[in-house]
């Protein structure tokens, strides 16, 4: 049986002793009921009533759920309206853009959380203060900065901590990074080295000599051969001629403090080392190793 019926309450009171099925119809005051004879389970029980939205409705509804849904801030158009002030690059771009550039950068899994905001300076520490500062001007001042930094010191000060720090402030302002510890570059350098051709694939080496900012970390380490020497010289030459920016950080000292040890020129050599004046500000970070106090807390 249907019939036409515009009470609400009178659909109330029908679907307390029938079964009954909600349809709206083309004119939304007036509803379709389809009444069917109960069952005799039935009986006693109260049955809910359910409207069910016309289709394009529920669609639209189903895809806010959805995690590919449109974006409920910019509608998919990309850019959202900041009430009173204008228009911006909408909040799920710059987040996609984000997280896909913190991909492409490789940074270590180790390294994944470190920031600015847990970099926290030992006490009395002007070293480490100052090496945030560097870090956090940087960061702020970025593309208006015409040199990158030099960490040095001893292990444990939070050199790399630092220099990921760097990049993740960087990718949040939208800059597009590359993590690279200098041993395992040198080490994809070889390994792709052709002995017929007497190079190195482009595949590696394309994307240091191209990112916009690339850290170096643990310059030095390698042992220095001539073809180690002529290979940190042709990556760093070549991002110099090229101005762009790069951040290092070394276990090398500049100043001997014993005569048995080897300071960052005797690792690198005069003329790389001189180069690296030009591109980046030194910043000696002192200190104890942070990795201790995993030990004393244990
Ligand atoms: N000042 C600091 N605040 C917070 N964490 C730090 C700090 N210094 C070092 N760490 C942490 O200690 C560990 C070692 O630091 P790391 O940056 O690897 O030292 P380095 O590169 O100088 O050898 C890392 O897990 C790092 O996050
Ligand atoms: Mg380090
Ligand atoms: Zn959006």
């Amino acid at each position: 049986m249907t019939l036409e019926i515009s009470d609400a309450d009178a659909i109330i009171r029908r679907a307390n002793d029938q079964r009954v099925i909600l349809k709206p119809d083309s004119r939304p005051e007036r509803i379709r009921l389809t009444f069917e004879a109960p069952m005799s389970s039935d009986n006693a029980k109260i049955h809910p009533l359910f409207a069910v939205p016309d289709a394009a409705e529920s669609e639209a509804r189903s895809a806010e759920a959805a995690p590919t849904s449109v974006c409920p801030h910019c509608f998919g158009t990309g850019m959202e309206v900041v009430p009173g002030k204008g228009a911006r690059r909408c909040r799920c771009r710059t987040e996609n853009q984000a997280k896909k550039l913190f991909e492409a950068a490789r940074i270590p899994r180790r390294y994944a959380e470190c920031s600015l905001q847990n970099y926290y300076p030992a006490q009395g520490n002007g070293s480490q203060l100052r090496a945030f500062n560097y870090a956090f001007r940087l960061v702020r001042e970025y593309p208006a900065v015409d040199r990158g930094l030099l960490f040095m010191g001893p292990v444990g000060v939070g050199k790399t901590h630092l220099a990921v720090a760097i990049i993740r402030g960087l990718i949040e302002k939208g800059v597009p990074c590359l993590f690279y510890d200098f041993g395992t570059l040198l080490k994809e350098i070889q390994d792709s080295y052709n002995p017929v051709s007497q190079t190195s694939e482009l595949r590696i080496l394309a994307p240091v000599y191209q990112a916009e900012v690339l850290v170096l970390d643990e310059l030095g380490a390698s042992k220095p051969t001539d073809w180690v020497r002529d290979t940190m010289m042709q990556v760093i030459g070549t991002r110099y001629n090229e101005r762009k920016l790069t951040i290092i950080t070394t276990n090398y000292m500049d100043a001997r403090r014993n005569p048995v040890e080897e300071t960052l020129e005797d690792r690198i050599g005069v003329r790389l080392r001189s180069r690296l004046y030009e591109m980046c500000k030194t910043v000696v970070i002192e200190g104890e190793d942070y990795r201790r106090r995993f030990d004393v807390q244990q």
